[in-house]
């Protein structure tokens, strides 16, 4: 078996994770290699679910009983645990939302107002990047046809990184917002915050960080990474979907509408009008997800137990072994950096003029479950010239023995291929 340093012992991980255990296809042992779409569950996070609605189940925040005073504590508990995960300064700044897009489009959807203190209208700019998944382009689209504010981007280098060279002229005091991604779905870069965030302050510009694909794998921290919002999603770190958070810095969550109106997010309702709930509350209309916020407080809490330096280094030594392996294929090509430096634990790659989904169709025969497309990030599809990747992608549970049968299975496609 091939050992690496800084490697996790998986064997006594995979226990945790019952779904490890499945035969496909007609006796292949599963190999899931699709962690960058949504991670597996650990059974203390099955049984946080299931334990919730067998003794607690009641709605929050709204009933005297035993039940429902025990189901907000567990609630607010799970908001606690998320606070500290990525070093909040307050409980209050976390926010709970369905999934990371949710996360972002209500970002976007607290600026641009007729009284918008951050002014995002037709005279500014919000600034993305070219790598963003879809979730972090669409909404900012959306932002700008509702105030003719205009969009503008960095573009990518050829191995995968962001081209920052024309900072400054992409970032200018017109600029209201950058929003941008810590580590890329697709690419797997993990992305120079400080410089970014360094040119946003000099500007003024509010600070977004899609961090879907980092808090999953790297400790986070909100106060060192200075930004102003940090948006991730609780399915892809162990956590059940339906469960998405945005952080945000106080005084902006103060100052800053609502974007969803309803129950518990008001102070009070005329008929005339309303005012509303102080942070987080303010930004959580209608019942929330009270048990898949449970079930991430769960997830932390396991997370924690291994560490998520540990969980980092793990990943680092299998993506270096991964980049070696899988360059040694003839005719693939890695899509993103071909070191393991600064990067994330997502691989996209081609093979030959073989189409993605047919690897991925191979592959999966063989009990090898990847992603194929363009992994809603098409622009770096489009920048690329290609049409899809195939992407694998690790967690606290791979193993280079995986990475083998990948590499393995690839072989097998290009012979059934020819
Ligand atoms: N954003 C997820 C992915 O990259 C779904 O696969």
């Amino acid at each position: 078996m091939t050992q690496l340093p800084g490697l996790l012992d998986t064997e006594a991980i995979r226990k945790d994770f019952p779904i490890l255990d499945r035969q496909v296809h007609d006796g292949h042992k599963l190999v899931y290699l699709d962690n960058a779409a949504t991670s597996q569950k650990p059974r203390q996070v099955l049984d946080a679910l299931s334990e919730y609605y067998e003794r607690y189940n009641a709605n929050v925040h709204r009933g005297v009983h035993v039940l429902a005073e025990e189901a907000t504590a567990l609630y607010e508990g799970a908001r606690d645990k998320v606070a500290e995960f990525i070093n909040a300064p307050s409980r209050d700044e976390v926010i709970f939302t369905k999934n990371a897009s949710e996360s972002l489009n209500l970002v976007a959807n607290m600026l641009g107002w007729a009284d918008d203190p951050y002014r995002v209208d037709h005279e500014t700019e919000i600034v993305i990047t070219e790598m963003e998944h879809h979730s972090n382009i669409v909404p900012w689209q959306l932002l700008a046809q509702r105030t003719g504010a205009k969009l503008r981007w960095f573009g990518l280098t050829d191995d995968g990184r962001l081209d920052l060279s024309n900072i400054d002229e992409v970032i200018t005091e017109k600029t209201k917002i950058v929003s941008f991604v810590l580590v890329s779905n697709i690419l797997g870069t993990q992305n120079p915050v400080e410089a970014i965030v360094r040119r946003a302050q000099e500007v003024g510009a509010l600070v977004c960080v899609d961090a879907s694909q980092a808090a999953p794998h790297m400790p986070l921290d909100v106060q060192a990474l200075q930004a102003d919002f940090v948006a991730f999603t609780g399915h892809k770190m162990c956590g059940p979907t339906g469960i998405g958070v945005l952080w945000g810095r106080q005084e902006l969550l103060e100052d800053l509408p609502p974007f969803l109106g309803g129950g518990e997010m008001i102070e009070t309702v005329s008929m005339h009008s309303s005012t509303y709930a102080p942070a987080p509350h303010k930004f959580e209309a209608g019942t929330p997800p009270i048990a898949q916020a449970v079930g991430l407080g769960a997830a932390i809490d396991y997370l924690n137990s291994i560490g998520m330096d540990k969980i980092l280094a793990h990943e680092h030594a299998l993506t270096e072994y991964a980049v070696g392996r899988l360059l040694e294929v003839p005719d693939l090509r890695i899509i993103g950096p071909t070191t393991a430096e600064e990067r994330g634990a997502a691989i996209s790659f081609t093979l030959g003029d073989i189409h993605p989904h047919d690897v991925g169709q191979v592959l999966d025969e063989q009990g090898i479950a990847v992603r194929v497309g363009h992994h809603c990030a098409r622009p770096v599809c489009l920048r690329y010239g290609i049409p899809a990747t195939t992407r694998a992608s690790f967690y606290l549970y791979s193993t280079p023995a995986e990475i083998d049968a990948l590499v393995d299975g690839l072989e097998h496609v290009r012979n059934f291929f020819g």
